[in-house]
């Protein structure tokens, strides 16, 4: 059919005649929303590398997780930092060689599992299981012989992932990129008869320059002392697609439930083939750079904010993704309310 039989436009002239037509939609119920915790009372204080979020401490954390339900959101995604906030209390923080403070019971992430599935037990309770915040390197894993340690560092994962069943998360989510980790977390969880918590593995996480305003919120840049300036050595390369789809079979068949594309932007062909390939959920992490990108851009006057976070999660599902973790998440559930 050519012109003037068909004329695309016919279908874009009004509003309601492109809802009509439109193939994608952002929906709340995909959304995920990423809370920082720390130890402490009556914390709430405003990351300065990312506009609008906060260090929250487990009481007051709650009330934060009460609000993302109430717009309809249903999970958030918890990291935790350890020791008290550094800046005003001036105690030394909890940092150590094995980052044991990520799998203390009196830990700021266990408390706040606790807190949040009894004040608000249907909000899915998903946590970062990681190292990085917690060691005296910064690196997401024990470094022996100057070198991040694979099967050392995932026994401490699986002790981490199981500290934070014990307190009532409901999906943990490793991000380290240990070879292994998945295997181990899912054996040490149905060894303690947690058979039913799901694994969401950061399966295809890449060595990315997105994270940054990230590290400086988790306090958790790899530490220059240790001669490994960066996580090259367990992250992805940005260049491999096919070494991304292994990555993703191999979590799979370490006993992951949903597997997660990070960052989303640069990556949306990892997200497509991903969705291709594998009939399980796939998650998407729309993170720190990006979301910074937009916030920044928007401050400068350069782009609308809204248009930009709907035009970007659209994006994101068209491409494949059923759950889209992002810091946008509470700004775009009240895009929703509009229209309700
Ligand atoms: C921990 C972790 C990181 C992010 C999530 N989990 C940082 C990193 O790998 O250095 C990044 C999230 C974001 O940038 O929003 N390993």
């Amino acid at each position: 059919m050519v012109f003037p039989n068909n004329r695309m436009r016919r279908l874009r002239t009004t509003d309601s005649m492109r809802r009509l037509v439109r193939e994608t939609a952002v929906a709340v119920d995909n959304l995920v929303y990423p809370l920082f915790v720390r130890k402490g009372n009556r914390l709430k204080e405003p990351i300065e590398s990312m506009v609008d979020c906060f260090h929250f401490s487990p009481d007051t954390i709650v009330k934060e997780a009460e609000e993302v339900a109430k717009l309809g959101i249903p999970a958030v995604l918890l990291f935790g930092l350890p020791g008290e906030a550094q800046a005003k209390s001036g105690l030394p923080d909890k940092k150590d060689k094995t980052g044991s403070e990520a799998w203390a019971e009196d830990g700021a992430v266990q408390d706040a599992i606790r807190q949040i599935k009894k004040a608000v037990p249907e909000l899915v309770v998903i946590t970062d299981v990681c190292l990085c915040a917690y060691t005296s390197t910064g690196h997401c894993g024990l470094i022996k012989d100057g070198k991040v340690d694979n099967d050392s560092t995932i026994e401490l994962l699986a002790k981490v992932a199981l500290s934070h069943a014990q307190a009532g998360a409901d999906i943990v989510a490793p991000s380290d990129m240990m070879d292994g980790r998945v295997k181990a977390i899912r054996e040490a969880l149905e060894a303690n008869s947690f058979k039913d918590i799901a694994i969401m593995s950061y399966a295809a996480k890449f060595a990315s320059a997105f994270y940054g305003p990230f590290r400086d919120a988790a306090e958790s840049a790899p530490d220059a002392s240790t001669g490994l300036t960066d996580r090259k050595t367990y992250q992805m390369d940005p260049a491999n697609a096919r070494q991304a789809l292994a990555e993703i079979a191999l979590d799979i068949e370490e006993g992951a439930d949903i597997v997660m594309v990070k960052p989303a932007l640069p990556y949306l062909d990892i997200i497509y083939r991903a969705r291709q390939r594998f009939d399980c959920p796939i998650a998407a992490y729309n993170v720190s750079g990006e979301y910074m990108m937009v916030c920044s851009a928007a401050q400068a006057g350069l782009v609308d904010k809204d248009a930009a976070m709907l035009e970007i999660l659209t994006a994101i599902k068209r491409a494949g993704a059923d759950i889209i973790i992002t810091y946008f998440a509470k700004k775009m559930a009240k895009s929703f309310s509009k229209f309700v």
